[in-house]
């Protein structure tokens, strides 16, 4: 079973603790004092690099003088990991970081490439850099890309993302309900069962971890979840958004509005965002044109916090989960609580049959 391989990550990792709770790599919200607070508490956390490669030497040089040899890693390792958003890197540059840094990051997180066959170059490019010292994860979201992925780059872990996840994934995706099971038995038929695999989107509490582990996954990434932490560097505007919506398979919705109005644009077709519903998306859905969407948005970023009121425009990306964000907490304290929240569960799971 699929779930036994958190014993490989243990081994890999071996500052993390079980059930491994991992902070996805958020572009501008996943940076030093967040990710490094998420692997001090046991959890992994990931910098999000995105697609601004120049963030990513200073902010390994930053995460290495916060953590500077504090949690057991193998030599030369830094014990926090690294996303990039594939399609918007270019690769040659992020080798060049990778080859000059004295300590590597545990792993590299890969994401949405252009073409798939990219992810070759990336994987190969990244080990040969690292001499096999940062590990390769690949975020997917279906089971053909899971099984075209394990083929092409044989990465050491698989993200298996789901459709409830905030941010960016697939437009076409299912839940990480089916979506998990049918990865972990279509790569163990195929012969891929030794690889970890992580379930995210939508999983936000130990109740959501157990059912992760339940369904096969190693571990969990959590975005969402983290987005009200003190440490995460977004507005308070964003930060109550998040923390007063509810009812999120209502209240938010995937869509490519807020990255049309945002100007984030570049995104290989099959991908769009998942985020909060706000009047940005109902003027687009009355039809309004997308310069004048645009125009509004730009007018509404000058109010600050207030640009995300009930009839605000400012974006609030996050899963389908939110309702279950209900405070501001820090980090450390989210990834003891989930992890110890799990194992109570499973252990009470356990005693009633
Ligand atoms: C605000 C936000 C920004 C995100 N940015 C990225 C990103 O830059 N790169 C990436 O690989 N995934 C990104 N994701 C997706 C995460 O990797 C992950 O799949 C997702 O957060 C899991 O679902 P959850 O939000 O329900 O926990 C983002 C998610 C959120 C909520």
């Amino acid at each position: 079973m699929a779930s036994n391989h958190y014993k490989t990550l243990n081994e890999h990792y071996p500052w993390t603790a079980n059930p491994t709770v991992v902070l996805a790599p958020m572009r501008m919200i996943s940076t030093p004092p967040l990710a490094t607070e998420v692997s001090r508490a046991g959890g992994f956390g990931f910098l999000g690099v995105g697609t601004d490669v120049s963030t990513f030497s200073p902010m390994l040089k930053e995460a290495s003088s916060i953590l500077e040899s504090s949690l057991p890693t193998s030599e030369g390792v830094l014990p926090i990991g690294v996303g990039f958003i594939c399609w918007g890197v270019d690769l040659s540059v992020a080798i060049s970081v990778f080859e000059s840094a004295p300590l590597k990051p545990a792993a590299a997180w890969l994401f949405a490439p252009r073409e798939p066959k990219d992810l070759i170059s990336w994987t190969e490019g990244i080990r040969k850099a690292t001499n096999s010292r940062t590990k390769i994860w690949i975020q997917v979201g279906t089971v053909t890309m899971a099984l075209d992925v394990v083929k092409s780059c044989n990465p050491d872990v698989l993200v298996i993302q789901g459709a409830d996840a905030g941010g960016h994934g697939l437009a076409q995706s299912s839940s990480i309900i089916s979506l998990l099971p049918e990865c972990g038995d279509a790569l163990a038929k195929e012969g891929f069962g030794h690889i970890p695999l992580i379930a995210a989107g939508g999983i936000i509490d130990g109740r959501g971890v157990s059912a992760a582990l339940t369904l096969g996954a190693s571990a969990v990434c959590m975005g969402t979840r983290f987005l009200a932490a003190p440490e995460t560097p977004i507005s308070n505007g964003y930060k109550n958004a998040v923390v007063k919506a509810s009812d999120g398979g209502v209240t938010t919705a995937r869509t490519t509005v807020y990255d049309k109005i945002r100007g984030t644009i570049g995104w290989p077709a099959t991908y769009n965002a998942r985020g909060v519903l706000n009047q940005s998306f109902w003027d687009h859905g009355k039809g309004m044109s997308e310069e004048e969407n645009k125009r509004l948005y730009e007018e509404e970023m000058k109010k600050g916090d207030a640009g995300w009121s009930d009839q605000g425009r400012m974006t609030t990306y996050a899963g389908t989960g939110v309702g279950l964000v209900r405070n501001t907490q820090p980090a450390g304290e989210i990834v003891k609580e989930v992890m110890r929240d799990a194992k109570e569960r499973l252990k009470t799971v356990g005693n009633m049959f």
